[in-house]
């Protein structure tokens, strides 16, 4: 595991930019995994100005997101639908139709579920696969359990993660508790993953996913195993590592 620290959010958002650059550029037909949060925000508007100066296009990408909220309208304000389009793909010169995002209302998940995992295989996987972490250490929407999931599926959220996502909608209440999510082993398959977090709620959560057991409670440890991850953090999330174990860029 390879790990950047940046000296705050901003930097760690230009440095996450570039890589996605790079991998673009070199490989114009990427799948590309995509995430949501507010971690990877300033990362989008990073792309979007490469791509309006021309620096890279998404003309030939195709994306997979990560996630959604079960049962929760896709034109609600706070859909990962919505954070998409209005993040990334509206401002972008993506083809829509290369745009796959994970259908929170579809009435059969367990063969939507097979469907979507199929259709990342059938594209010959992900090239590169964006995350961010839960205070928690989830990645995806896959939290703390007894084991780790494989394949793209329903899961229930955590008390923990409806309080920290509860910040985006007017009363906890309002929250979905259930989410549709790549699997840890769907995520596993990319050939290149690139974690970002800021913060020091992320601090305790990015020292047990680096120095940590490999642990299902702790679910981004997994990526320990991992031939291919890059950490981009800020001073602040990385504020629990050694200092020799990172670069600082
Ligand atoms: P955040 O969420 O980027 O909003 O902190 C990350 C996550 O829950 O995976």
């Amino acid at each position: 595991m390879k790990i950047y620290v940046c000296k705050d959010y901003e930097r760690m958002s230009k440095v996450a930019a570039n890589y996605l650059a790079a991998q673009i550029n070199i490989k114009p037909d990427s799948i590309l995994g995509l995430a949501t949060g507010s971690t990877p925000v300033g990362m989008y508007e990073e792309l979007v100005k490469k791509c309006e100066s021309r620096e890279i296009s998404f003309k030939n990408i195709k994306t997979f997101n990560l996630d959604e909220y079960v049962n929760l309208p896709k034109e609600n304000i706070n859909s990962y639908y919505t954070f998409m389009h209005s993040n990334l793909f509206d401002k972008v010169d993506i083809n829509q139709n290369n745009i796959n995002m994970p259908n929170g209302n579809t009435k059969d998940f367990d063969s939507y579920s097979k469907e979507y995992e199929e259709a990342i295989a059938s594209n010959g996987g992900l090239d590169l696969q964006v995350l961010g972490i839960g205070n928690n250490a989830h990645i995806g929407f896959n939290e703390p359990n007894e084991y780790f999931s494989k394949e793209t599926g329903v899961v229930d959220l955590t008390k923990s993660t409806i309080d920290a996502n509860s910040r985006f909608f007017d009363s906890i209440e309002e929250v979905p508790n259930q989410a549709i999510s790549m699997g840890i082993g769907t995520i596993f398959k990319s050939e290149k993953i690139i974690l970002l977090a800021s913060g020091k709620t992320k601090a305790e959560a990015i020292n047990n996913t680096v120095n940590g057991p490999i642990d299902p409670h702790v679910p981004a440890s997994i990526l320990q195993l991992h031939k291919n991850v890059l950490l981009v953090v800020d001073e602040e999330a990385a504020s629990l590592l050694d200092k020799n174990s990172y670069e600082i860029v």
